[in-house]
């Protein structure tokens, strides 16, 4: 009914917030690819009409496992009920801070789109998790959580609150979630948490705010249900110890409050590593052990409150049968005994200004006694929250940059056999989220079209704010009507509360009870329901309770008593002030209300994002797709609206400033800059990058683009163009600094060289300065150079002198015989000459230094030698370079006959030599011996002449080279037979030594052509010297000894 005719047609489109860089050419490849497995998009979807290719479209991809889909950018997730390996490190890192459409569908792709959102363009975000009981929105959100935690920049103290808002999930999940017919672990309480975000992007902080914890399953649960994990974990997994101290026995069925489901073990649940966990976490959460001591205490005080026995008394009064329960309750609660006693079994009532206590039957101190339990669980798990708030507090106040992503994991819509008052707030919670949905992107989006002067087709959808009025509008809705009952004197009750109803609200066109329905509807509906056509369905709900849980009513002793605790927790769960407060507090459904209005206004101020959980069956199975529960999901979470609106509207739109100022980069006209209108600047844009008319629509303000794909090639050709533009800056600017580099070394170098060669011309300069002025005074001391010494000349001469010593430095003879010599200028001749004799002087001191002794002997006898013949005799030049020998005979060679007529005396020399006696002068062989003080002729053994030195007058040699020569000797002595005629192969050396022996130099005389000679008795011979071809010494036919001298002998 309501479907087919919407009470109001509005017409919508729907928002993308399509501001991220999106990968056209991805999804182009991804359609093929996904051809076997469906689209990952259902915007592709060819039937977008149709529900049925809707549903196979997911049905497709769920037996492929491909639990993700698209509807733009809302994340459409059905649960597995299987580990798909989906949610590793590895997958992290791949969704990280790429397009939303590179990369198929993922909870990781939308948390990274709302966090790159956030840093981007620093607005806070919301996701937004829907979905029925069961359908996986806690572990969506805690995959999430996950992926910050994991993905964004760290440091160590990121590091902690990191842990604890990934922690504060079992904890809230141990005391806020049970076991019930749809979820093993259903959050029983809803909850919006915010993720603060440091300007790093770094998680820094959190708050939750939880919204109506379903307390009426503290005491009672439905069958197949159990209470929250908390009490299990406790009994199953807490510590001997604990146990005992809390009066705890290890066996849930003991307890009253956990017996009501019959369901105290579940297969999918591991309570005692639960408990673990649980105990880990809060540690890390930061709870001390003594607070975890109280809590526990609470717990286990709730356990004992419910095996409380009551009995009655005569007068049907109730009274506590058994004591032990008591006893723990006062050790536990930290409340005296007895007024615990009489709390639970009387009720204090003020009639005229005096207090009376009232005793309650039994009926009534049970459900005080339920009261207390449900409060005090009720408000301990608030406590939690705030506890948890605290550590997770944000404290650095000088940071007011922090972004928050905040995440809705709250109860989805529900129907049971027998809805209650919790089903109601639920219903209409999920009411309001389809409100805000419809406010935040439909019905703004239509509102926009219309400002924007943008004509659009219409898209009927139906606007849900009907019946959320029907809830709780003031005086006139639900929730008025029930308080009104619930606040009025008199016997109300929930069966007037339906007639209220009835009266007030009957009309309504969402609204049926058994009384106002026709006969059809009659037969499904009991007599104390009223029935609400919700937007996701109709929900019959039954009255019964709503009273009392609108009221939640705690009498006002059991409050004082509550107040007086000495337990830590409770005197902050349960404050003095309310005692006196005469305000009546709001009712549930009144605080449920504003809480509420109070979510819908911070989700407003977000950016939102979706994800529509789906569950695939009833069963908890995987792989189980059944059709008939999730084409009513579909309806209900208004999928098929939502891609209708989808494909029927603009994909995106921005304002033209925004619009020009990101993509003007594509077009030359508008790059750098537009000077002209917007509007202008945006269609000369888009007309270059050649966007058909169906494409886009130019708005007031606004530019609407119609389909994603012209967007997302806009897209890729930015990030194309940017690619270049960033390369064009780098060479531009690794140009620039080059440039400068470059041409502040050649400014160095230029002036390095400039410098330097002013310095090398300067020197030049000086040097030729200098040549210049030694040249004009080499010049004009060659002037005068030979005048006086004057400063004219001065420097002249000493060059000159300078020179002449440089050069005789340079080429001083270096040998004796070296008699070279650099000729003096004039001013030196004298020291030249005193040089030259120094020089010489010098080395012939070095020489004779290094003369040995032998040597010596030598040159003495060759200076002899030279006194006597140089350039007197001929053959005295070849005598000069054959060094004299001490003898020419030795020992074996003479006669010793011959030596032993020597005597003593001692030979100095022995040479053979030749004689020509005076009778012809034949030859005749003999040897000459030198001793001391004589010279001795021998032939053989024969002494033949022996002359004195003192008795030797002379010794004659002619001056041309032969051997010939005379020993004069006096032809007075008889003795002596007339001068001898000797001739040596040695004459040089012969005679030197003769004279040398016997002192006889001067006694040396040469002669010229010939000798006379005295033979004995007065008679004189002569030796005549020709010079000749060959030595021939013969008698000559005039009696002379003729003598042919060559060049040989010496
Ligand atoms: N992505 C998933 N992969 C594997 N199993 C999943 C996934 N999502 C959910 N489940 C399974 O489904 C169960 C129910 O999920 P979850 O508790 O998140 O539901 P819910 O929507 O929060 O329900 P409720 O409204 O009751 O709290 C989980 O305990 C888990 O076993
Ligand atoms: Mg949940």
């Amino acid at each position: 009914r309501r479907f087919s005719s919407p009470p109001s047609k509005l017409v919508f489109f729907r928002a993308l917030s399509l501001t991220k860089p999106l990968g056209g050419g991805m999804m182009e490849s991804a359609l093929t690819a996904r051809d076997r497995v469906g689209v990952q998009d259902f915007v592709l979807l060819e039937n977008y009409t149709s529900e049925a290719a809707f549903i196979e479209n997911l049905r497709k991809r769920f037996k492929e496992n491909l639990i993700y889909t698209y509807i733009s950018s809302v994340l459409v997730s059905v649960n597995p009920y299987k580990d798909l390996e989906i949610y590793t490190k590895n997958h992290m890192e791949r969704y990280r801070g790429v397009n939303f459409y590179e990369v198929s569908p993922h909870i990781y792709a939308t948390s990274d789109n709302s966090y790159r959102s956030m840093r981007t363009e620093r607005r806070d975000q919301c996701i937004l998790i829907s979905g029925e009981s069961g359908a996986g929105k806690t572990e969506a959100s805690k995959k999430i959580l996950q992926y910050y935690a994991v993905t964004c920049p760290a440091s160590d103290q990121v590091q902690t609150v990191k842990d604890r808002l990934l922690q504060s999930n079992p904890v809230l999940e141990a005391f806020g979630n049970a076991k019930t017919l749809r979820n093993d672990n259903s959050s029983r309480f809803g909850k919006y948490m915010d993720i603060q975000f440091d300007f790093k992007g770094a998680p820094v902080g959190g708050h939750i705010i939880n919204y109506l914890l379903e307390k009426s399953r503290v005491v009672h649960q439905n069958h197949g249900e159990r209470n929250f994990h908390i009490f299990y974990q406790l009994i199953e997994g807490g510590e001997e110890d604990l146990l005992r101290r809390l009066g705890l026995e290890r066996n849930p069925q003991h307890y009253q409050y956990l017996v009501k489901g019959n369901c105290p073990k579940v297969s999918s649940i591991n309570d005692r590593s639960d408990w673990k966990q649980v105990r880990k976490a809060l540690t890390v959460i930061g709870f001390s052990e003594d607070e975890v001591e109280e809590l526990m205490n609470i717990i286990s005080s709730v356990l004992h409150l419910g095996n409380m026995q009551y009995g009655g008394d005569d007068g049907g009064s109730a009274c506590i049968t058994s004591d032990t329960q008591i006893k723990y309750l006062s050790r536990l609660l930290g409340v005296s005994g007895t007024v615990l006693t009489e709390a639970l079994t009387h009720r204090k009532i003020i009639a005229k200004g005096e207090e009376l206590m009232s005793p309650l039957n039994i009926e009534q101190a049970s459900a005080a006694r339920d009261a207390l339990s449900k409060a005090v669980y009720g408000r301990t798990f608030t406590w939690l929250v705030n506890k948890i708030n605290g550590s997770l507090a944000y404290t650095d106040e000088s940071n007011k940059n922090s972004s928050v992503i905040g995440l809705l994991d709250i109860y989805g819509f529900e129907v049971f056999q027998y809805n209650s008052f919790e089903q109601f707030c639920i219903n209409y919670c999920n009411e309001k989220l389809q409100q805000l949905f419809i406010e935040l992107t439909l019905k703004s989006e239509q509102e926009e079209y219309e400002a924007e002067g943008i004509t659009w087709e219409p898209v009927q959808y139906f606007n849900n704010k009907i019946i959320c009025d029907l809830v709780e509008e003031k005086f006139k809705g639900i929730i008025s009507i029930l308080d009104e009952e619930c606040l009025r004197p008199g016997d109300a009750s929930d069966i007037t509360f339906l007639e209220k109803l009835e009266d007030t609200v009957g009309s309504h066109p969402h609204f049926v009870t058994h009384k106002l329905a026709d006969t059809k509807t009659r037969k499904l509906m009991g007599r104390e329901e009223f029935r609400l056509l919700h937007y996701a369905g109709d929900v019959n709900y039954n009255v019964n309770g709503f009273l009392d849980k609108n009221n939640d009513l705690l009498y006002r002793n059991l409050k004082e008593v509550m107040c007086m605790s000495e337990n830590k927790i409770l005197t902050q769960c349960f404050d003095r002030e309310e005692l006196t407060d005469k305000k009546r507090p709001d009712t549930a459904a009144t605080q449920f209300k504003s809480s509420l209005a109070k979510l819908m206004e911070i989700l407003m101020s977000k950016e939102p994002s979706y994800v529509r959980c789906i569950k695939p069956n009833d069963s908890k199975q995987a792989g189980r797709f059944d059709e008939v529960l999730i084409r009513h999901q579909v309806k209900y979470l208004g999928l098929m609206e939502n891609l209708r609106v989808r494909r029927a509207g603009f994909a995106y739109r921005r304002r033209y400033e925004i619009f020009l100022q990101r993509y003007k980069s594509l077009c030359p006209d508008t790059w750098p800059n537009w000077q002209g209108k917007l509007p202008e600047g945006v269609s000369t844009l888009v007309k270059h990058l050649g966007y058909k008319p169906e494409e886009y629509k130019m708005g007031r303000s606004k530019i609407f683009i119609r389909f994603p794909k012209t967007l997302f090639a806009t897209e890729d050709a930015l990030e194309t163009r940017k690619q270049s533009l960033a390369t064009k800056l780098q060479a531009g600017w690794k140009g620039y600094t080059q440039k400068t580099k470059y041409q502040k070394l050649r400014r160095s170098a230029i002036r390095i060289e400039a410098w330097w060669r002013g310095i090398l011309a300067r020197r030049r300069a000086q040097r030729r300065r200098k040549a210049s002025d030694t040249i004009r005074r080499f010049i004009r001391g060659f002037i005068y150079r030979h005048q006086e010494r004057c400063p004219q000349n001065e420097y002249f001469l000493d060059y000159v002198r300078y020179a002449f010593l440089m050069n005789l430095h340079r080429n001083a003879p270096k040998n004796v015989l070296d008699k070279s010599w650099p000729t003096p200028p004039p001013a030196l001749t004298e020291a030249s000459e005193h040089l030259r004799k120094m020089c010489m002087q010098n080395m012939v001191w070095t020489y004779c230094k290094k003369i040995s002794p032998e040597w010596k002997h030598q040159m003495e006898q060759k200076t002899v030698a030279s006194e006597l013949f140089k350039d007197k005799k001929d053959n005295y030049p070849q005598s000069v370079p054959k060094l004299f020998v001490s003898t020419r005979l030795n020992g074996e060679e003479i006669n010793p006959k011959a030596l032993q007529a020597l005597g003593t005396e001692k030979m100095k020399y022995a040479v053979p030599v030749t004689k020509y006696d005076r009778n012809g002068y034949r030859a005749r062989p003999r040897q000459l011996l030198l001793t001391g003080d004589s010279i001795v002729i021998v032939e053989e053994g024969k002494m033949k002449q022996r002359i004195e030195y003192g008795a030797l007058k002379g010794i004659s040699v002619s001056s041309l080279s032969d051997g010939v020569f005379v020993l004069h000797v006096p032809s007075t002595d008889n003795k002596q037979k007339g001068d001898v005629v000797l001739q040596s192969d040695h004459v040089i050396e012969t005679l030197t030594k003769v004279a040398i022996c016997g002192e006889k130099a001067d006694n040396v005389n040469i002669n010229q052509g010939s000798i006379t000679f005295a033979l004995s008795q007065g008679k004189e011979g002569v030796i005549d010297f020709t010079p000749g071809s060959e030595l021939l010494v013969a008698k000559a036919k005039n009696g002379h000894l003729a003598v042919v001298s060559t060049q040989t002998s010496g």
